[in-house]
């Protein structure tokens, strides 16, 4: 069923069909615009987007490309992506690269294969300044900024300060022995925290002890794995986590060792995911604000579309959230 065969049913021209299912249609009759409707109700008409999209160019779609959409954090900022390019007319389609890179360039292709319009991506915790293949789909990065070699927009937040923040709230509850358990270095986000957690000890006469410096991965089997590794030669009173899923993993293991959590070891995360406040004891985190960035990385990114002036780089503030692991 196409426009042309709808008209001719109802007797009008194509240009009243469109009109009608665009909701341009104040200049036609009720009657009229009833009857259009009435007939593409019956034969369950559904317009060909991609024949529109090639005709106006433009799919009204955005791609954002996730690490892992298991983390609540990623959640949480499609979350923010998707409630934006709603209010501005656009629909997305989420992609998960499992923080693989050959996933993450895959992705990439498909969805300049689909003529999205722009793309938002965090990258995966291993891609660190790859020249990809050069494409013109407008991007913004949200949270990991690397090198693509294009002009790209970025939404981050300044990771030193609240890495720095975290350090010393421990430093000034009386930890010694501060341990610190992140990502690998590859990405500025992760090298970021460690250069805030690093003032903090430096700046409070501690010295830093790679014994107690364990990098990985952003997740919980990381933060098991960590704790586990520093706890069995080491004695710590404080750890600093790259992030809450990597706080959650130490928790478990450091009450599996007999150990308490604020007593005996301190923890604080980075985040602030929505899970946070429940775990036991409360986490103490740094919070992001990962909603906003979300809707922040789809303003930036349809201004950049929509060929409006735009600052391509906007950094967000996070900040330290007290709870009882501390
Ligand atoms: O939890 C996922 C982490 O990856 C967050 O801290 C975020 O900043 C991203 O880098």
């Amino acid at each position: 069923m196409t426009i042309k065969q709808i008209a001719e049913l109802a007797n009008v021209s194509s240009a009243t069909v469109s009109k009608v299912m665009n909701g341009k249609d104040k200049n036609i009759s009720e009657a009229t615009r009833q009857r259009v409707l009435k007939i593409i109700e019956e034969e369950g008409y559904i317009p060909n987007g991609i024949a529109k999209s090639l005709k106006v160019k433009s799919t009204k779609t955005i791609g954002i490309i996730l690490p892992d959409v298991m983390n609540l954090f990623f959640s949480e900022l499609a979350r923010g992506v998707e409630d934006m390019a709603e209010a501005k007319g656009y629909s997305i389609i989420i992609c998960n690269t499992d923080n693989n890179e050959k996933k993450e360039q895959k992705y990439l292709q498909i969805l300049q294969e689909k003529m999205v319009d722009g793309i938002i991506m965090t990258a995966t915790e291993s891609s660190a300044n790859n020249i990809f293949c050069k494409f013109k789909t407008p991007m913004v990065l949200v949270d990991r900024d690397i090198d693509f070699g294009n002009k790209l927009g970025l939404i981050e937040v300044d990771n030193v300060e609240p890495a720095y923040e975290a350090t010393k709230h421990l430093i000034d509850k009386g930890c010694k022995r501060i341990a610190f358990i992140s990502s690998v270095k590859v990405n500025k986000t992760s090298v970021n925290r460690y250069i805030g957690y690093e003032k903090a000890l430096l700046e409070a006469g501690q010295t830093i002890d790679e014994n107690l410096v364990f990098l990985d991965s952003f997740s919980i089997e990381s933060g098991c794995l960590g704790a586990q590794k520093i706890l069995k030669d080491h004695k710590v009173d404080g750890i600093f986590c790259g992030n809450d899923l990597i706080a959650i993993g130490a928790l478990k293991e450091i009450k599996e060792r007999g150990l308490r959590v604020p007593e005996d070891i301190k923890i604080v995360g980075f985040d602030d995911i929505s899970i946070s406040r429940y775990v036991d004891p409360p986490l103490t985190t740094i919070k992001q604000p990962i909603y906003e960035m979300g809707n922040e990385a789809v303003n930036m990114l349809v201004d950049i579309i929509e060929a409006r002036e735009v600052d391509m780089k906007r950094t967000l503030k996070a900040c330290l959230v007290e709870r009882q692991s501390t």
